[in-house]
């Protein structure tokens, strides 16, 4: 069961928010500045575009669009697999020509100009030239059919619109020193991007074969900790979208979309980014361990979509994408092994984004992984998980609104990740939050990522990701 944590404690953790900043905010060497490009210097003799974090955030709440061309897209009727694809499609014509600048010309891309924000304090773990940061890491076991051939880890950026960049700002202020969680809703027609590559190429995996590749200057992931950072080039292989629309998606007020490389499709590196599906609710009325054949009403999966993305969709074919993690390999559930589970989805695992991330990612108890051996010819690492379909697993299942969180006692910040998982813990790190009293009641596995959310990144292995 879930441990109730008294109210006293979510109070506890705002106060610590306002008070216990210091005013000058000291790293190992001096002063930090969050809005920081990037603590990785630039590749020597490197003279291209590089990464300028945008974080003038809007100050007045940006005019929604009159009538956004997604929804229009639906032509008044609720979202349903009829229309979602369609949907999709706007959405991504609507962004289409700044995903183009952004990702196939970059030197022209000017992200303040074109109205696109970042998150503050990832500076310790994004290169110096396109932001990008350690995603997950990928054994090639997971991509069976598509025959991936090598082990890959995913690098990732994140931009907001204007509209959700106003809520950036509502949380973090000019000074990004003392994060506001209360202020953590987003409004109608915020948007947010993620773009994803990874280190495979096209000779480690024949759907890459003509991506567009973005420089990267990092660690190669998977490497030592304290390893020199090298320039390589990583393929973009897909692009998650997210827009905040509660017409469209009454139960949780988003609608989570991604597209994923298919080098089948005619046109350019973008307009080959084909739809992989779209979600707006975690089907909590249907138990796909019970019944494998429910039909899902609020996932809705591209058939034409290529076969290395919907190799890893979600639980019961929930949506999922290949950089996202909802596969499960060697879990240990109720003290069997299981090689290979479906058990999440966008939703699912958005869902335990809070103030202090009481839930792990995935549907377990907390300690993400154990090395060892649970008997004769098992050694390896473990993902501990609740059984598919139980009372336990479901809480990861539910369409809830992004103001309500998984866990009482904490404030839930409306599916947003980035913030829960990668700049609150690291924003704690620089400003020498007293961490332990901030993840006070987060089980112990999950403690020990969030304390050093960096560890992750330098080692390449994702926090919680299978
Ligand atoms: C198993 C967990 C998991 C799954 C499944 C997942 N995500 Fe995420 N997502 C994350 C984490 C963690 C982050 C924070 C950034 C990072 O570390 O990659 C994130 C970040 C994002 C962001 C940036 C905004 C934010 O909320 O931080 C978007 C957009 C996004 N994911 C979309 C999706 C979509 C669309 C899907 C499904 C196709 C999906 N995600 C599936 C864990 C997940």
């Amino acid at each position: 069961m879930s441990r109730m944590t008294p109210v006293y404690a979510l109070f506890a953790f705002q106060l610590l928010i306002v008070a216990a900043v210091p005013f000058l905010c000291r790293g190992e060497d001096g002063p930090v500045d969050p809005f920081l490009n990037s603590s990785t210097p630039l590749p020597p003799d490197y003279n291209g575009p590089i990464f300028k974090l945008s974080h003038n955030y809007p100050t007045k709440r940006p005019a929604p669009l009159k009538e956004a061309p997604w929804v229009r897209a639906l032509n008044g009727k609720p979202l349903s697999s009829d229309n979602a694809l369609l949907y999709a499609e706007a959405l991504k014509k609507h962004l289409s020509q700044d995903l183009k600048t952004l990702i196939l010309d970059y030197k022209k891309w000017d992200s303040a100009r074109a109205g696109w924000y970042n998150i503050p304090w990832l500076f310790s773990i994004q290169d110096p030239i396109h932001g990008v940061y350690t995603g997950s890491g990928f054994p090639r076991s997971m991509f069976p059919l598509s025959n991936l051939k090598k082990d890959m880890t995913t690098l990732v950026v994140v931009y907001y619109n204007d509209v959700a960049g106003y809520t950036l700002g509502r949380i973090w202020g000019s000074d990004a020193l003392h994060p506001d969680v209360t202020k953590a809703q987003y409004e109608e027609g915020a948007i947010i991007v993620k773009v994803a590559l990874t280190t495979a190429t096209a000779d480690d995996w024949a759907i890459l074969d003509g991506a567009p590749s973005w420089d990267v200057f990092a660690p190669l992931p998977g490497g030592a900790s304290g390893t020199p950072p090298v320039l390589f080039q990583a393929p973009v292989f897909q692009i998650d979208i997210i827009v905040k629309d509660s017409k469209s998606a009454p139960q949780t007020s988003w609608v989570f979309t991604t597209f994923v490389y298919n080098k089948d499709t005619p046109g350019d590196g973008v307009d080959k980014m084909v739809a992989l599906g779209v979600m707006w609710g975690n089907d909590a009325d249907v138990n796909s361990a019970v019944d494998p054949n429910g039909v899902l009403k609020q996932s809705v999966i591209n058939p034409l979509a290529p076969l290395y993305a919907t190799e890893t969709l979600g639980y019961g074919g929930r949506l999922s994408g290949p950089n996202d993690g909802a596969v499960a390999q060697n879990a240990i559930v109720d003290g069997k092994l299981r090689p290979r589970l479906s058990v999440s989805s966008c939703m699912s695992c958005h869902g335990v984004a809070e103030s202090a991330m009481k839930s792990f990612l995935l549907p377990g108890p907390g300690v993400p992984r154990a090395t060892g051996s649970i008997g004769p010819g098992t050694q390896g690492d473990y993902i501990y998980l609740y059984e598919p379909g139980s009372l336990e697993f479901n809480r990861w299942f539910q369409s809830r609104a992004g103001n309500d969180p998984q866990d009482r006692g904490t404030v839930s910040l409306d599916y947003h990740m980035n913030l829960a998982y990668k700049a609150l813990p690291l924003w704690a790190k620089y400003t020498k939050q007293d961490r332990a009293l901030m993840f006070k009641d987060v089980p112990s596995g999950l403690k020990q990522l969030l304390m050093d959310p960096e560890y992750s990144s330098k080692s390449g292995v994702l926090m919680g990701h299978p």
